[in-house]
């Protein structure tokens, strides 16, 4: 371990630090550090006073069943996710209040108010119950960020029905084995979205999906670019025609607290993507609990999260944190450079934003795009910032702070993942002095350590592995349809510990800097990709005979996708066969996963077991010496492989 903490460890030196500003403190949610201790001290009693915060139909009877390494929270309880999200709210005479500032990417608006989405919600929930849709089934949503997805999530939470959110931007083929998977029989899409000023397809794209699901009775289909769709009779319906009939009002089902609320599919180290499974009442106090205290949340907030809801950050903190909250949010469809790059800055202007919340590739972005951008509008509204998604650099950290907070607001770096629901390590803002680049100490009740392989905590100012020493509310409960690998994935490498997949040091202050992920996940804007997933969707094609895959460092999107492929025999390497190849990866698995680069290669560099050494290949693809090529079964392959990198790249 020695050996590879150091390699982690040299990494970072950063040590400027912000305090809290003492006019932000003055009106924190929270402003002294009392909190960490009475959590620390009773981490059960702590949640079960949060939980407190929820309307519940019937109290629940016990904290928390932990039968390692599963977890039930509070059961015997009994509540609906949509009350808490909308109706609370309405009958607390706060109906009036805005939901959401909906900015479609054409320039059309629309704001919501709490009292507006739930008649919609009600009439959503009624269509999908006319349509059949009954308690426990899934319901799989595929569409852009328009105000009916956040609608039809709620309105399957109001009923019972889990859904499946697939990521407007993944392909047919990813749709295809999602809807499968969690055995969706309905679908909700949309004709299609913009995207960069362009209408894009999503019906078109969902039909392919559809020609191989033939378990999916209905699917109802949001118009949104009145582009041409093809409608099935029978199957698909138009929500403006089912949906507008409904009646105002649908009773909520009563759920169990552990009743499962959704699934979402994300990367893992093997190639098949997995269903995680959240439940309702943790994860709603998760992620209320995080967005209240992390995002210091006062009324008056205009609040900003720039994900997608395609994926957890969206589910999080643009659906179920936020509206739980009663708060006030925008949410915008499209992309941050159209019509201008000041797109987004415009929009913080228009709404007096207050909070921000985006990822590191993003401000990457618009580092490389210019502050002028910026500086054409008034950014004043802003009082805090938050980044999510991976290790946002030092360097970005600053220029967000100066450039687009002025200086005056901190930042929250947000560690978490899919699997915990909520934000688990990250500053709370009014108490937290912050560093640079470190997402600071676990929030209060969260369990964390840093050990080593032998599962030992290593003293301050090492790295290892962080792991998650104690059950917390909005934890993942399972992998939909297979407990073996949800115990084998998380739960085996430290008995009773949760695997986190991501290196850590803590500095010799304790501050937690995260150092990415140690297995082979790559983090692409803020997504993981599972390097086995490109690998298989590249050998897919007759062409190919074997492919390596890694992440290579890309100074705007974190990690970019460089991929070793070995050609049959016969074939022919060309830039031609390599652009052929990227957009064969782009059609299987989405836009997103499209490769930045494809190499061939005669050969890989393989331990004499036959394993790929993607160390190696990652130091060729990132241009760096060397490491230890003692365990190689053929070392002049990499040199081999190094000249080629320098002669045959199909592209950039
Ligand atoms: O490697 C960590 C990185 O993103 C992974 C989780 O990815 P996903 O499940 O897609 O969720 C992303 C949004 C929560 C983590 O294992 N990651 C996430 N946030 C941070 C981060 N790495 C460093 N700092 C963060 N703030």
């Amino acid at each position: 371990m020695a050996q590879q903490s150091d390699a982690i460890e040299a990494l970072y030196g950063e040590n400027r630090k912000f305090p809290p500003p003492p006019e932000f403190q003055a009106r924190a949610v929270v402003s002294d550090d009392e909190i960490y201790r009475r959590a620390e001290a009773d981490p059960e009693a702590f949640w079960a006073e949060q939980a407190e915060t929820l309307d519940w139909f019937k109290p629940w009877d016990t904290v928390l069943e932990w039968e390692p390494p599963f977890a039930k929270w509070f059961t015997g309880g009994k509540l609906n996710a949509s009350v808490n999200c909308v109706d609370r709210h309405v009958a607390a005479g706060r109906g009036d209040k805005v939901a959401y500032y909906f900015e479609g990417e054409p320039g059309d608006r629309r704001a919501l108010t709490y009292a507006e989405l739930l008649t919609e919600v009600c009439r959503c929930a009624n269509a999908l119950k006319e349509l059949g849709v009954r308690r426990g089934d899934r319901v799989a949503i595929y569409m852009p960020m328009v105000l009916e997805l956040p609608i039809a999530i709620l309105a399957c939470a109001r009923i019972g029905a889990p859904h499946t959110v697939v990521f407007g931007g993944f392909s047919a083929e990813a749709l295809r084995d999602r809807i499968l998977d969690a055995d969706a029989r309905f679908v909700i899409t949309a004709d299609g979205g913009y995207r960069r000023g362009k209408p894009f397809a999503l019906k078109a794209q969902a039909d392919r999906a559809l020609a191989e699901t033939p378990a999916v009775r209905n699917v109802l289909v949001v118009r949104r670019t009145g582009e041409e769709v093809a409608m099935q009779g029978g199957r698909d319906l138009w929500w403006h025609e089912v949906v507008a009939r409904q009646a105002d009002e649908c009773e909520p089902e009563q759920m169990d607290s552990e009743d499962m609320l959704y699934l979402l599919y994300t990367s893992g180290s093997t190639g098949k993507p997995k269903g995680i499974l959240h439940t309702t009442a943790g994860y709603l106090l998760g992620t209320s609990f995080t967005h209240r205290h992390v995002f210091d949340l006062q009324d008056d907030d205009i609040y900003w999260c720039a994900a997608d809801i395609g994926w957890v950050t969206g589910h999080s903190y643009i659906v179920y944190g936020p509206l739980a909250n009663g708060a006030t949010g925008v949410l915008y469809e499209g992309t941050p450079d159209y019509p201008g790059f000041d797109r987004w800055w415009e929009i913080i202007e228009r709404y007096g934003v207050t909070i921000l919340y985006c990822a590191p590739t993003a401000i990457r972005a618009h580092m490389k795009w210019g502050a002028e951008h910026a500086g054409k509008h008034d950014l004043s509204s802003l009082r805090l910032l938050g980044s999510v998604g991976e290790p946002i650099n030092p360097e970005a950290w600053i220029w967000y702070h100066q450039t687009i907070g002025g200086g005056r607001c901190p930042i929250v770096d947000t560690w978490w993942q899919t699997e915990t629901g909520s934000i688990l390590i990250s500053p709370l803002p009014g108490v937290t002095t912050t560093k640079p680049g470190s997402a600071t100490f676990p929030l209060p009740g969260i369990g964390a350590d840093v050990v080593d392989e032998a599962g030992n905590s290593v003293p301050l100012g090492r790295g290892g592995y962080l792991v998650l020493t104690r059950p917390w509310p909005s934890m993942l409960r399972g992998i939909y349809g297979d407990p073996e690998r949800y115990k084998e994935t998380y739960w085996s490498r430290y008995p009773g510990k949760y695997f986190v997949g991501d290196g850590c040091k803590r500095d010799d202050e304790g501050y937690y800097w995260l150092l990415g992920r140690v297995d082979d996940v790559m983090n692409i804007s803020g997504h993981r990709i599972s390097t086995t997933e490109i690998e298989s969707s590249l050998v897919s094609d007759p062409r190919v005979a074997e492919a390596a895959v890694v992440g290579q460092p890309d100074p705007v999107t974190g990690e970019a996708i460089f991929c070793f492929v070995i050609l049959r025999s016969g074939v022919t390497a060309s830039p031609e066969l390599g652009q052929e190849l990227r957009q064969h990866v782009a059609k299987q698995i989405g836009a997103f996963a499209r490769p930045k680069t494809v190499m061939f290669t005669p050969d890989l560099p393989k331990t004499r077991s036959g394993k790929i050494m993607r160390r190696l290949l990652r130091d060729v693809a990132s241009g760096r010496t060397l490491g230890d090529t003692t365990t190689l079964a053929d070392a002049s392959v990499v040199e081999q492989i190094r000249a080629a990198s320098t002669s045959a790249k199909s592209d950039e």
